[in-house]
């Protein structure tokens, strides 16, 4: 149970002082009855409403984000766009941060969030959440690339990679799934293999799979069955 002017500032929209003035002219509604006082406290996921408009009151936001390529991922940069700069300016307020990092001329699928412990357990090494990715190379790909990738590249610094998948769908295009998440790992790997990466794109997060109604850009929120199935890959399911 949290406070009702507590439950509007999460939102992100209203400050503590915005939301006890729109209680106290009573645009509020709890379950379709006025609330009175800023000291009531309701449930999350309770039905509240600000002039008729439905508001969420979850504790956490969940958005799948469709990265285009010049954004960061990160939530603060001195010199680039973010990719938390395209959100409108309430959903900037409430905590959210990328679960995981694209480079900046990487597209696709990223899971914007405010529940820290989930993106924790998810990117946890241990945890091995796997992600796919479309990549198009320089040169040809050829089955002995599908090979090393099998084995386990040794990237040029001499980190050896676990296996990974390499599915190659045309002479220069595969799809890569990666049981781990090192620092330009998909570069580096078909550097590794005289093949230099001209476009990257991820498709799939554990059980997330970029939803291609989705524009560069765009986001939306993550469907019920998406979340719980967010939670088990990252053991914090029911
Ligand atoms: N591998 C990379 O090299 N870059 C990414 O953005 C993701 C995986």
């Amino acid at each position: 149970m949290e406070r009702i002017d507590k439950i509007l500032a999460n939102t992100g929209r209203w400050s503590r002082k915005e939301a006890a003035a729109l209680i106290r002219g009573g645009r509020v509604t709890a379950e379709g009855r006025v609330v009175t006082s800023r000291e009531e406290k309701f449930p999350s996921g309770g039905r509240i409403q600000v002039d008729g408009e439905l508001i969420s009151t979850e504790k956490y936001t969940y958005l799948m984000f469709h990265k285009p390529s010049g954004l960061v991922s990160a939530t603060e940069d001195p010199r680039e766009p973010t990719v938390l700069s395209l959100l409108p300016g309430h959903l900037q307020k409430i905590g959210l941060f990328p679960a995981g990092r694209l480079d900046k001329d990487t597209l696709g699928l990223l899971l914007l969030t405010n529940d820290g412990p989930l993106a924790h357990a998810l990117l946890s090494p241990s945890r091995h959440v796997d992600k796919t990715y479309l990549v198009r190379v320089e040169g040809e790909l050829e089955k002995a690339d599908e090979e090393a990738f099998r084995k386990g590249v040794t990237l040029a610094d001499g980190y050896e990679c676990l296996p990974a998948g390499l599915e190659r769908l045309g002479q220069n295009e595969a799809i890569v799934t990666l049981h781990e998440g090192k620092y330009h790992q998909i570069k580096r790997m078909c550097a590794a293999r005289g093949k230099p990466v001209t476009f990257l794109k991820r498709l799939t997060f554990g059980p997330l799979v970029l939803d291609e109604a989705l524009a560069p850009g765009q986001w939306r929120s993550l469907t019920e069955e998406e979340l719980a199935a967010l939670k088990q890959a990252g053991g914090k399911g029911k």
